[in-house]
């Protein structure tokens, strides 16, 4: 049954001239049949290079979104439009509004978790691959951070120079990561190094060997020495972290790591959404011109 879907969506992304991106935290299955899986910088960056006509994205909103602001001409895609991202709602353009007057003198940083309408409205966009660098390449000394509280404060203190202004949003699937349960993981295996994503909370982060985004976390791992890992993320992330490094053994930091948002897209909807060409992502100007900006800023970085 699985191999004839997988069949269907062959065939039909071959009639309609399509390529499939998948984030790293979608179900083993969506990532096996991708033609590419990657962290949001990579989705971003690997869209701006297809020759395809249409693009699936499977992920959640704010990915499909950055893809078409940077692709106008090309149909994009969701198998779902209803795969949100709770922190990016967390934000609004009129919370934003207010925080600019607040503080004028103020950069907006944006991390990608965040809606067009807010990107447009901001200085400068970044991922959890890349916080740093954009921070220390604004010349303003105060910036307003949207709208993670958590990476907002790993960049910030990376950064003591600058005044950061951290909007209080998190990630609910990051927050189940505690230190009693890493503690608990460290007794059984003594030898495991702490892999942590930047939306973890801060107590977590400080116990980490690594802090790095999910695609990151694949490189550390086959660069590292170590044959045990302990993995602070989305339970998505450990598929491609077991496919490409078979020799070494990842442990989930919890068992209730799961971002329901990014578990909608499943085979069935990708052969929809490729059938019946929907749900496609639109962003209407002058949105995606002025989030465009603070994207291609980002991606100039
Ligand atoms: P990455 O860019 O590290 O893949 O993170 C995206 C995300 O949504 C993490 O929760
Ligand atoms: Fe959003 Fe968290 Fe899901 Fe990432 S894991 S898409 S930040 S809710």
């Amino acid at each position: 049954m699985q191999q004839d879907i997988v069949q269907q969506i062959a065939a039909f992304k071959k009639e309609r001239n399509a390529i499939i991106l998948a984030h790293n935290y979608q179900l083993p299955e969506v990532q096996d049949i991708a033609d590419r899986v990657g962290d949001s910088l990579e989705l971003a960056r690997i869209s701006r290079s297809i020759v395809q006509d249409t693009i699936v994205l499977c992920g959640v909103l704010f990915m499909a979104e950055i893809t078409k602001i940077l692709n106008p001409d090309k149909t994009i895609l969701m198998p779902d439009r209803h795969a949100g991202c709770p922190m990016a709602n967390m934000i609004t353009p009129q919370l934003l509004s207010a925080a600019k007057q607040e503080h004028p003198g103020a950069a907006v940083m944006c991390y990608v978790n965040s809606s067009a309408e807010v990107k447009a409205l901001s200085d400068i966009c970044c991922t959890s691959a890349n916080g740093v660098k954009v921070a220390s390449g604004l010349h303003e000394n105060e910036i307003i951070f949207i709208p993670d509280q958590y990476l907002g404060a790993y960049i910030a203190q990376r950064m003591p120079g600058k005044k950061f202004h951290l909007w209080p949003g998190y990630c609910p699937t990051h927050m189940v990561f505690s230190r009693e349960g890493l503690a608990r993981l460290k007794q059984e295996y003594p030898d495991a190094r702490i892999v942590v994503h930047p939306e973890c909370r801060l107590d977590v982060q400080e116990i980490a060997d690594q802090i790095c985004s999910t695609s990151q976390m694949i490189t550390y791992a086959q660069q590292s020495e170590a044959n045990q890992f302990i993995i602070c993320t989305e339970l998505g992330m450990l598929h491609r972290l077991k496919k490409e490094n078979p020799s070494k053994e990842f442990i989930p930091g919890s068992p209730n790591a799961l971002c329901p948002n990014m578990k909608i897209t499943t085979l069935e909807r990708i052969l929809w959404s490729l059938e019946r060409m929907e749900s496609r992502v639109e962003v209407g100007e002058p949105t995606r011109g002025k989030a465009l900006a603070s994207i291609e800023r980002m991606l100039s970085v």
